[in-house]
């Protein structure tokens, strides 16, 4: 029963741990900041500090909750990049400082490919080569995934990320940080045609989102002139709709990338894929396109340590080990 792995997930503002034995995830245990709301967002010093109040309990919940003792364990796997430097920082120390205690290797996993690989926690899985739409408060890609480690971005934003999009829209509204998951439980209330916002578009198979922050800050600036309380009488409807243009850029250019590639098995993975209007117009793509849909369970959409345990299971099987003098990277490419 090999490989057993401890990973641990610290890029940004979520504290997390996982074990897995032989490529079958035992536990994701995960301490989400509080502390960044009043902000509204993530303070990268607050999160280092968060980190470290919380790294040992959640590494010992994992431990204890998943039945293996450290003695079993044949490795151990952190998130190098990308991420918070400080908050980064605080996994790699750990995870070198058990590695060394235990005499074990390390395994050092790329946090947006592990997002892609989310999809191979539980069945069903999709099969090579296949498309993710990895969508996160950091990232908006589209991977094409040709094996477990081998993965191309053929479209990605050229300026913000969708989840930022989606968090600076709430901010505007004057709702709590983050606020994709507020605009997403409104919306559900709303009428996603109300309004119409202009669309920036990109060459090929790119994305960008600065500039509907603007359009969006304008739109309510002129429509509070005439009903100042234009925001919190008709939330849900603005909500709606901002999510609905949101959604529909992204699944314009998965259509297209889909269509170019000829691959009709797609993914989508981050944060952003716990959004409701996004998984139900996916869907409905899917089923109008004969295309072979994989979203994630909620709980493996936003960061956890789950997906670093499956990525890192696959970095054993080749052996494929760092060494002890190994650096967190902010930036990392896939
Ligand atoms: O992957 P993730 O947990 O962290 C990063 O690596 O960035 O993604 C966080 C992002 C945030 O921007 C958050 O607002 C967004 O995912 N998000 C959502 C929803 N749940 C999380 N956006 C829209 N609708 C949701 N339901
Ligand atoms: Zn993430």
């Amino acid at each position: 029963m090999r490989p057993v792995i401890l990973a641990i997930e610290s890029s940004c503002d979520e504290t997390s741990a996982s074990v897995i034995r032989n490529g079958k995830v035992l536990n994701n245990i995960i301490a989400s900041q509080a502390v960044h709301q009043k902000y509204g967002g993530v303070v990268p010093e607050l999160a280092s500090r968060a980190h470290q109040q919380n790294i040992i309990a959640v590494v010992s919940e994992a431990m204890e909750t998943s039945g293996v003792s450290k003695t079993e364990l044949d490795a151990i796997a952190f998130t190098r990049g990308p991420g918070l430097m400080g908050a980064l920082l605080v996994g790699v120390s750990f995870a070198k400082g058990m590695a060394m205690a235990l005499d074990i290797p390390m395994i050092e996993v790329n946090h947006m490919q592990a997002h892609v690989l989310a999809h191979f926690i539980d069945e069903p899985k999709p099969s090579f080569p296949f498309l993710c739409l990895t969508v996160s408060g950091g990232h908006t890609q589209i991977v094409l995934v040709k094996s477990h480690l081998e993965m191309e971005v053929i479209g990605q934003t050229q300026d913000d990320a969708v989840g930022e999009a989606f968090d600076k829209a709430a901010k505007i509204m004057g709702l709590p940080y983050p606020g994709g998951p507020l605009i997403d439980k409104y919306a559900q209330l709303g009428n996603p045609k109300a309004y119409k916002f202009s669309e920036t578009v990109m060459p090929g198979l790119d994305f960008s989102f600065s500039g509907i922050k603007t359009a969006f800050l304008y739109f309510l600036r002129d429509e509070k002139v005439k009903n100042p309380n234009f925001v919190e009488e008709h939330v849900n409807d603005i909500c709606a709709s901002i999510q609905q243009h949101l959604v529909t850029m992204l699944l314009k250019r998965l259509l297209q990338a889909s269509e170019q590639t000829g691959i009709k098995d797609i993914a989508i993975a981050g944060g952003v894929s716990a959004n409701s209007g996004l998984r139900k117009e996916l869907k409905a793509l899917g089923d109008a396109k004969g295309w072979n849909v994989f979203i994630p369970a909620f709980e493996y959409c936003t960061d956890n340590a789950a997906m670093i345990a499956v990525a890192a299971h696959y970095k054993y099987l080749k052996q494929e080990f760092c060494s002890l003098d190994v650096t967190p990277l902010a930036r990392m490419p896939l």
